[in-house]
């Protein structure tokens, strides 16, 4: 998916304040690029990621094309519906429903739409790739953190995503894990797929082709040093 992002700004209005987070971002990305956004925290990041597919608005005057849509004059139900067939988001509290057992938190983004066999073999074999085979059925509050972002992993994956948004995918893993969810973004790379992510950790740091640092609202693109081994 090509992405151009031009003059995007979000500012956050509470009864205090005005809060200018992002200040007039411009950059695009490529169908089939891996672009890691890295910056300290509260710079916006996950302001970012969530304005760039609309599920936070933008303010006016942002530009967002994603292919052929115009984010900034598209319908809510254009954007609804884009995002429902084209876009995999995992967010960085994962957003799992309480009351929802882990397989049926994976198959609802499409459970409206789509036959139900067919998305709970979707899912659970989405569950069995991220390792979760014996918990299928545990609810969220029977999940460690780990476990619940590999929910949110295998959710953001139900319908094949040709952009995959990843919120600190990897913030609560073990090594193992970590590593395997990177060999899954690979692959998925691999397969043409955009990636978007933002992170802080290091490992996660070094994959991809582009590297992109937001501070004070703006954003920075950095040299890509490849020197991970799977990086090729
Ligand atoms: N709905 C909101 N209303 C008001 N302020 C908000 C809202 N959402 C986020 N903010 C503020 O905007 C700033 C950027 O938040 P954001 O979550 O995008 O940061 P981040 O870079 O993802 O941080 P972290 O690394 O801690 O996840 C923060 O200072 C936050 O307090
Ligand atoms: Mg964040």
């Amino acid at each position: 998916m090509n992405i151009i992002v031009e003059k995007l700004t979000k500012t956050y209005e509470t009864a205090a304040e005005k809060l200018a987070v992002l200040q007039d971002v411009h950059f695009s990305m490529k169908s089939g690029e891996w672009l890691t956004v890295i910056g300290p925290s509260g710079s916006g990041k996950s302001s970012l990621l969530q304005c760039i597919v609309g599920i936070v608005p933008p303010d006016k005057g942002s530009i967002i094309r994603l292919d052929d849509l115009h984010l900034h004059e598209a319908s809510v139900e254009a954007v609804l519906e884009f995002r429902r067939k084209r876009v995999g988001f995992i967010y960085q509290d994962y957003k799992l429903f309480n009351q929802f057992d882990a397989l049926t938190n994976v198959i609802l983004p499409l459970a409206p739409y789509e036959r139900k066999d067919i998305l709970y073999k979707r899912g659970k074999a989405l569950l069995e790739k991220v390792h979760l085979a014996e918990r299928i059925h545990h609810m969220p509050s029977q999940l460690s953190g780990g476990e619940k972002q590999r929910v949110a992993i295998a959710r953001a994956l139900i319908n094949y995503p040709e952009l995959l948004i990843c919120d600190e995918p990897t913030g609560n893993l073990d090594e193992e894990n970590r590593d395997h969810i990177i060999e899954i973004l690979h692959d998925l790379n691999k397969e043409g797929k955009s990636i978007l992510l933002v992170t802080h950790d290091k490992e996660v740091i070094s994959q991809g082709q582009r590297l992109m640092q937001l501070q004070r609202g703006k954003v920075y693109e950095q040299e890509k040093k490849r020197f991970h081994p799977l990086d090729k």
